[in-house]
């Protein structure tokens, strides 16, 4: 019996130290060490033994015991202590490396215009006013004295959702929500989106952008609309910057003009890109029609106000020496990374 220990102890310890996983350890602990293992069967014949062997060869199978159990326990954490240095090259990361660059998108060229537009108008104590897109024919054409047969509605033509509702064709919309939730004094520009049923061309999109502007208080006069537009134009074009205000026909303003800038390429020469007129239209302007004031509740023989709304996409387009609208349109991240 003795012989026989010291054989499975010679086996499983020469066992233990070649075994190379930890599953294969657990499989030795279960053959050797198991309710059916080698050990367990031998020390279930010990009643056999004489009472002068029992105790020597009790103890010798303790020790044999023992012996196993600390040489696949000693094995085990080798095993685990390198699985684990694996583990962690294996997961290493090289914290020198550079990094990967990401790029970042940049804010859209008539997104900048606009940014600063409300910038300047900001800085002279107007606040920015918001309206829907999907818009009442009252407030689109209605409330700006367009009543339905005027036949001004013919050159903003728009996209109808029902006979009553419709895409807006422009900004000026907004007044009239302004005015009838506010009383004067007012002072507001409102940027946004508006439709027309134009078709695409160079200088035309069924889609453009505006920014409306109303000032309503005692006293406003058209002075005032020259003063405004002035320090604006000088602001975004620069000092030298020169306007012009032609007589002009809105409906929701009297009187009306239309409102031109300098030419920046030839400074009022005359030149191929202002078709040699020395300016360039802007936008629209004038002073609010009493029927649009009285309309929205406010006593026209006690306030005044005047109005504007500029095409953004020109303003842009002028300001970047952009030729083609459809550029503004297209999404073409070559052209867009130049601003
Ligand atoms: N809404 C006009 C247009 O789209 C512009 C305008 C606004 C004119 C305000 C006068 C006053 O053409």
């Amino acid at each position: 019996m003795k012989q026989q220990l010291e054989n499975i102890e010679k086996s499983a310890m020469s066992e233990a130290s070649s075994s190379d996983s930890i599953k294969a350890l657990d499989e030795l602990r279960i053959k050797y060490l198991g309710k059916k293992g080698e050990l367990t069967a031998i020390l279930k014949q010990m009643g056999k033994l004489s009472s002068e062997e029992r105790p020597v060869i009790g103890q010798l199978a303790n020790k044999v015991r023992q012996d196993i159990e600390s040489a696949i326990s000693g094995k085990m954490s080798a095993l685990k202590a390198k699985e684990q240095e694996m583990k962690m090259a294996a997961e290493s990361i090289d914290i020198t490396l550079p990094g990967k660059p990401q790029s970042i998108g940049r804010l859209h060229p008539l997104k900048i215009v606009e940014n600063e537009i409300k910038e300047i108008f900001l800085g002279m104590g107007f606040s920015i006013a918001d309206g829907p897109e999907v818009e009442y024919d009252y407030y689109n054409f209605e409330a700006l004295n367009l009543p339905p047969d005027h036949p001004a509605r013919d050159t903003q033509d728009t996209f109808y959702i029902t006979d009553n509702i419709l895409l807006r064709t422009q900004t000026s919309s907004v007044q009239v929500h302004v005015m009838e939730n506010q009383k004067p004094p007012i002072r507001i520009i409102s940027p946004g989106c508006v439709y027309r049923s134009d078709a695409v061309d160079a200088t035309h999109s069924p889609l453009f952008h505006q920014i409306e502007g109303l000032v309503v208080d005692k006293g406003i006069t058209m002075a005032d609309l020259k003063g405004t537009l002035e320090t604006l134009m000088k602001k975004l074009y620069g000092n030298d910057c020169k306007i012009r205000l032609r007589p002009h026909h809105f409906p929701f303003t009297e009187p009306s003009a239309e409102v031109d800038v300098m030419c920046f390429n030839c400074h009022g020469e005359g030149c191929r890109i202002c078709k040699n007129e020395g300016y360039i239209e802007l936008l629209g302007a004038g002073m609010v029609h009493p029927k649009v004031l009285e309309g929205c509740g406010i006593d026209s023989s006690v306030y005044s106000g005047f109005a504007f709304g500029l095409g953004l996409e020109r303003i842009v387009m002028r300001r970047y020496n952009i030729s083609d609208m459809r550029l503004l349109f297209e999404n073409d991240v070559r052209f867009l990374e130049q601003f």
